[in-house]
């Protein structure tokens, strides 16, 4: 029997009794497993994709085809986690129309419990339009990638008192919209703190500190696979890349050698029918 997923008023509870959220991403059907049968309460399939899988400079060129295909993976590969879905760029800025309608087409077709997008005021009427339809939604405030070229590069947000200022009225809004959590990436402790204890839903944080509700990390960027930078906030819990490369270097090795495959990963005829078999 499969497990019950978990759902937004789980979330909501563990904020209220102070336990710790994790979320990490997942883009694949091995690794949706993997993470959920660890144990992690969200899974985000992000548009972190574009980099860590796909080999994009940046995340403006994943497509909702390209999050729709790696969504549908992970959601058939896990049971418990909430599985939330990046909308990509330019799929929820131009229209509220065009947001609602991106954002139900990744759920219907997914299965995915729900949506994260980028953004403070101005998404805000988008946000209320996809909760209103059912559809929960996770904001994200702070260094907000799909923005990056406009907030000057991958830099710390809200150093500045007026950045900060609107940081936290952007997140005050959101919720009021009707979001669900929100991930407040690259920000000083102090700010994102006091947004953790303004908010009633559950922030989870990002190079935010450690007083957020709950963590989240890149896959790739935890398991010591991703070759490109790497951001001061990631910690890497295992070098799985040396892992692989010393493996598949075995494996090359073995075969040149004739040492692979051996008798036990073999299939024989016997010699009588080999004889028919060339007659
Ligand atoms: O795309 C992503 O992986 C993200 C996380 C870094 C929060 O948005």
């Amino acid at each position: 029997m499969s497990a019950q997923r978990l759902s937004t008023l789980d979330f909501r509870e563990m904020k209220q009794k102070g336990e710790k959220i994790t979320m990490v991403t997942a883009y694949d059907h091995p690794t949706a497993q993997l993470v959920d049968e660890a144990g992690v309460e969200t899974i985000l399939v992000g548009d972190s994709l574009g980099m860590v899988v796909l080999g994009y400079e940046d995340t403006l060129s994943v497509t909702i085809e390209d999050m729709i295909h790696h969504s549908k993976a992970v959601v058939r590969g896990s049971e418990r986690a909430f599985v939330i879905v990046d909308m990509p760029f330019l799929t929820y800025q131009v229209t509220v129309e065009d947001a609602l309608r991106n954002a139900g087409r990744i759920i219907q077709s997914t299965g995915a419990q729900g949506v994260k997008l980028e953004g403070g005021g101005e998404v805000v009427e988008a946000v209320s339009a996809i909760t209103r339809a059912g559809i929960p939604v996770v904001g994200h405030l702070g260094l907000t990638p799909q923005s990056a070229g406009q907030l000057g590069g991958f830099k710390v947000q809200g150093k500045d008192p007026r950045v900060a200022r609107e940081m936290i009225e952007d997140a005050l809004a959101l919720e009021d919209a009707g979001m669900f959590m929100l991930v407040l990436e690259c920000v000083p402790r102090q700010l994102a703190a006091l947004i953790t204890s303004r908010l009633s839903v559950p922030v989870i944080g990002i190079g935010a500190g450690k007083e957020c509700d709950g963590q989240v990390l890149v896959f790739h960027d935890v398991m010591g696979i991703y070759t490109g930078k790497r951001p001061k906030f990631v910690k890497q819990y295992a070098q799985a890349r040396d892992e692989m490369e010393k493996g598949i270097k075995e494996y090359i090795s073995e075969v040149r050698s004739g040492l692979f495959p051996e008798e036990k990963h073999t299939f024989s005829m016997n010699e009588e029918d080999l004889s028919r078999a060339m007659e």
